[in-house]
């Protein structure tokens, strides 16, 4: 297959040249490198698997193939599935940009929180997989979430206290300089980590630490610059630098990028690292603390199907066009890029965990049928009901059989 690199810019595929070249030091010229793919990739400062590969095939470097890498059609369904420990969470949705941290990672981070809050209370923001090992320790420690579904899937495992449902865009008067330790992990996007840093500088108390998964340099061009206003935006509310350790949180694949990588070949588990960076509180500032800041996101309606996730975008009741779909990303029902940089973001109606995309017409009948699925009703069922209420034509019925089961399967 060829790959065509995703970011083109000229400045970035210099400085991603170079990353590669680092990454397999000692390379001679028409030889194979000793490193594998998975190494290559982890080691190219965040750069995307797909990326990473067109730069080694148009460098001539051929590499070590390995468990990690596999070109996906070397590795059974039955084999990806068991890589993937069972998690009281259900599966991470592209929307939310769910990128979980890798068990070790887990671990690490609940050891620093708990030696740095020394019985203090800890916050977390948008970091859930943290929350249960803290709580089993006897920390003090709140989730702040904005996702209703993740909290739930928290209460209906057991854990009753210190979840909140918030926005992080907006304040959080109620909880002001109570804090010892905040953990964030917000989308990798300025305006999240805008949110995310003002909400910390509100919680904490001043000496309090604030850990942050920060993108490294090549997640995407400008990501370098983008380092640079995040240092900025922290100074602006008091919280300054105190240390760094590049690429040491770990994060697993998510089944919705795995399925964009499988598209291209590969397979790539658990490749993607954050750089963790300390900041502490070192005074206090109401600059812009009682803004909201703005993100540019759509609202969705999540219904949850067994494990998946599927998000529907609001329908108008009045709305009367028949259904019809078709896939939002023209290459195919699978979305091929889930950055919030896609082009096809923005046509997506339906979206499934597992990252198929469609544009839908007519969609409010999808919604009254995910209502139908979470009560345990069949396709069948739900789809010769809405045809004898007369709310879907005999002729849409293909359609709506042929989207439910995809989306579901
Ligand atoms: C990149 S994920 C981090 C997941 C983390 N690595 C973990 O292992 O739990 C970002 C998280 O922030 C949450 N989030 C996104 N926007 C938010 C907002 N405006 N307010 C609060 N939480 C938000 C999402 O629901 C998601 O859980």
């Amino acid at each position: 297959m060829h790959i065509q690199l995703f970011n083109t810019d000229s400045e970035y595929t210099k400085s991603l040249g170079k990353a590669v070249r680092a990454a397999v030091e000692n390379h001679i010229d028409g030889r194979p490198t000793e490193k594998t793919l998975h190494q290559i990739i982890v080691q190219s400062a965040g750069a995307y698997p797909v990326d990473v590969l067109a730069t080694l095939n148009s460098l001539g470097i051929s590499y070590q193939e390995d468990h990690w890498a596999y070109r996906a059609n070397t590795l059974s369904k039955s084999e990806s599935e068991l890589a993937v420990p069972p998690s009281l969470f259900a599966d991470p949705h592209p929307a939310d940009y769910d990128w979980r941290f890798d068990s070790a990672t887990v671990l690490n981070l609940t050891d620093r929180l708990m030696a740095e809050a020394k019985g203090g209370k800890i916050a977390l923001f948008g970091t859930k997989t943290v929350f249960p090992p803290l709580i089993e320790l006897g920390a003090d420690v709140t989730l702040f979430n904005k996702s209703k579904a993740i909290l739930d899937d928290l209460r209906s495992a057991g854990y009753t206290a210190g979840l909140v449902e918030c926005d992080l865009a907006l304040p959080l008067p109620a909880y002001s300089n109570s804090y010892s330790v905040v953990l964030a992990d917000p989308p990798w996007y300025l305006d999240y980590y805008q949110a995310f840093l003002r909400r910390t500088a509100e919680l904490l108390r001043v000496g309090g630490i604030m850990y942050l998964s920060v993108l490294p340099e090549l997640t995407r061009p400008g990501a370098k610059a983008e380092r640079m206003v995040l240092l900025e935006e922290a100074a602006a509310v008091g919280m300054v630098l105190v240390n760094q350790v590049a690429g040491s949180v770990s994060y697993e694949t998510p089944g919705f990028e795995q399925q964009s990588l499988n598209a291209y070949g590969l397979y790539c588990q658990n490749w993607r690292r954050g750089d963790l960076w300390v900041f502490e509180k070192q005074q206090e500032s109401n600059e812009g603390l009682v803004e909201p800041v703005t993100i540019d996101e759509p609202i969705w309606v999540e219904y949850r199907v067994g494990r998946k996730r599927i998000k529907v975008k609001p329908g108008n009741p009045v709305d009367m066009t028949p259904f019809s779909y078709r896939a939002a990303d023209p290459s195919g029902t699978i979305l091929t890029q889930v950055s919030r940089r896609s082009p096809f973001r923005k046509d997506i109606d339906v979206w499934s965990s597992d990252n198929y995309a469609y544009t839908v017409t007519g969609i409010c009948v999808l919604h009254e049928c995910f209502r139908q699925l979470e009560a345990n009703h069949s396709i069948p069922q739900i789809v010769s009901t809405l045809v004898s209420q007369g709310l879907i034509h005999h002729k849409e019925q293909a359609d709506l059989i042929a989207l439910l089961d995809e989306l579901t399967q």
